[in-house]
């Protein structure tokens, strides 16, 4: 006899490879591998967190209230258009349940962020991809991937795992180009790393007077609240509400908001953390182009790093207990992808290439 099956295609998904986490019999490994924030977080969002502790038997605020209101005032947004989540990923699957479906497609960026592809896999829609030039984004082949059955089209800015960016009228040419029955996510999981760059923009504010934007951001990165699990998205009130509907009510943790309301009063820790990895990352940037390593140019922080043998390199760092992402899940099997770590780890890792590359 056999067993419940699960819905046609769900079994075909390959499930999301996070960057490695261990290496057997090393306590604490030097982790490079999932772009989080090696300063820690704000002590300001600690101490919340700490302060929340008593209150562990209380289920969270489902709407969110304080962090919704701390956002709103920050940013400059209408509170009830925002929508929280466990994460940016969260957000990602709900915008996909909410407008995809079978024969439904979505379309995204050759070197799109793994989660989008598996959050429209579940909904029964397909994923397209739309080819990129030098692994940017490229706006003319999104527009090109675009059909009649295309619902939503995924893009990040700047992007992960390349780290590359556009200038934001590439993003405006885009969203002028799409039917306005395609609901654009832009995904604002590293614009704090970008904004300031030339012709950056976040999008929030443009985002305002569009019908079918969705702009997401997360705690995850330079605020330093990865293991909270904390994102949001902005969007027209129609789409949030669909959003809202359907998200599981409590999946951002008391805990969690205390410590990202906290975050969000501290904007000197994110320039402190964005001023550092800017730095990191050109020393990281430069060491290895001194060593004959092509580069992407990144905005984000991360270096993606092109190596003859990517598998190698990623093998005898971690024999020096340096774990970083080597890119074959996103089809770029010579790339790996270097987080940018405090001034030591840095060092640490520049030495450490450089014996790997020396050998
Ligand atoms: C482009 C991009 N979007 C979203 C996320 C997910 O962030 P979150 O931790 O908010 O789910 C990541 C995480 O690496 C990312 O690289």
């Amino acid at each position: 006899m056999s067993g419940p099956l699960p819905k046609p295609g769900i079994l075909d998904i390959a499930s999301y490879v996070p960057g490695r986490a261990r290496i057997d019999g090393v306590a604490r490994p030097l982790k490079l591998s999932a772009n989080e924030n090696p300063f820690g977080c704000s002590e300001a969002a600690r101490d919340a967190y700490l302060a929340a502790s008593s209150e562990l038997h209380l289920y969270p605020d489902a709407n969110t209230s304080r962090l919704r209101a701390a956002i709103a005032e920050k940013h400059k947004l209408e509170p009830e258009r925002l929508v929280f989540g466990a994460g940016s990923d969260e957000i990602f699957a709900l915008a996909a349940q909410a407008f995809l479906g079978p024969g439904d497609n979505a379309v995204q960026p050759q070197f799109g962020f793994a989660a989008w592809a598996i959050a429209v896999a579940a909904t029964g829609a397909v994923m397209k991809s739309a080819p990129e030039h030098n692994f940017v984004v490229d706006v003319d082949t999104i527009i090109a991937a675009v059909d009649e059955n295309t619902r939503v089209v995924f893009v990040a800015n700047p992007a992960n795992p390349t780290g590359t960016y556009l200038p934001f009228n590439e993003i405006e040419r885009l969203h002028a180009n799409l039917p306005s029955r395609v609901l654009l996510v832009l995904d604002g999981a590293y614009a704090e790393c970008a904004i300031g760059l030339d012709s950056f923009s976040d999008g929030l504010n443009w985002s305002r007077d569009k019908k079918n934007v969705l702009v997401t951001r997360t705690f995850s990165k330079m605020y330093g609240l990865a293991s909270l699990r904390i994102g949001w998205a902005y969007g027209p009130a129609e789409v949030v509400s669909a959003l809202n509907r359907i998200r599981l009510p409590f999946s951002v943790p008391r805990a969690g908001e205390a410590a990202a309301v906290a975050a969000l009063g501290d904007d000197a820790f994110v320039q402190l953390s964005v001023a550092a990895c800017d730095h990191g990352r050109r020393e990281i940037d430069t060491a290895l182009r001194a060593s004959g390593i092509q580069t992407l140019p990144s905005a984000t922080n991360f270096v993606t790093a092109r190596f003859d043998d990517a598998e190698g390199v990623t093998a005898a760092l971690a024999q020096r207990d340096i774990l970083i992402r080597h890119l074959r899940n996103y089809g770029m099997p010579d790339w790996l992808r270097i987080s940018i770590g405090t001034p030591e780890d840095n060092q640490r890792v520049i030495a450490a290439l450089g014996e790997v590359l020396r050998r």
